[in-house]
């Protein structure tokens, strides 16, 4: 599969980013439409990673505090999961954010994707409270080094 990972900026583009979040992240779990976005939106990096000009994988990265990056809404296609998306995209936003004066990034993991940061360099600070009352969810973290900056 031939992967194009971008910056989303177009309206149709975060539009489809969007949809797949919705439909990855928060229709299994019965929720409304409008919840897979947040007030932080225009001041984030949204990459998506395209296949065949679909987006099969999407992720949003803003700075929390200064030096500091929160990663949210990461989803990859069901069909697509598996296949090394999810690093690439991570790996963008890592860089992304680190470009823009970050040297740590943190997200709340669910519990399958655990084992996805671990993978990824990334190290558990301690569980948090559960999404939806139901899913077990993990604060995670990681050091960046300057070496990611170009
Ligand atoms: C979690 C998610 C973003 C990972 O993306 P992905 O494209 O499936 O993952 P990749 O194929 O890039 O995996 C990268 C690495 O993580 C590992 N990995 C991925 N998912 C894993 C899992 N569930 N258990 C164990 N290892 C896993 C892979 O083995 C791979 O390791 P390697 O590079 O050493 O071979 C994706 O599976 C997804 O969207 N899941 C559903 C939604 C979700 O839970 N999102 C995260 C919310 S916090």
């Amino acid at each position: 599969m031939k992967l194009e990972l971008k910056i989303a900026h177009e309206t149709g583009e975060l539009q489809d980013a969007y949809q797949l979040r919705w439909t990855i992240l928060r229709k299994p779990w019965q929720q409304p439409k409008g919840s897979e976005q947040d007030e932080l939106e225009a001041n984030s990096i949204t990459v998506v990673a395209k296949a065949r000009n679909q987006i099969v994988g999407t992720g949003r990265v803003h700075l929390a505090t200064p030096g500091v990056g929160q990663i949210r809404y990461m989803a990859v296609a069901d069909e697509e999961q598996g296949k090394g998306v999810g690093k690439q995209i991570l790996c963008m936003l890592e860089a992304e954010i680190n470009k823009r004066g970050a040297q740590k990034v943190f997200l709340n993991s669910r519990e399958n994707a655990v084992k996805f940061y671990l993978a990824n360099g990334y190290v558990l600070v301690k569980e948090v409270d559960k999404l939806y009352g139901v899913i077990r969810h993990f604060l995670m973290e990681k050091q960046l080094h300057t070496t990611l900056v170009k």
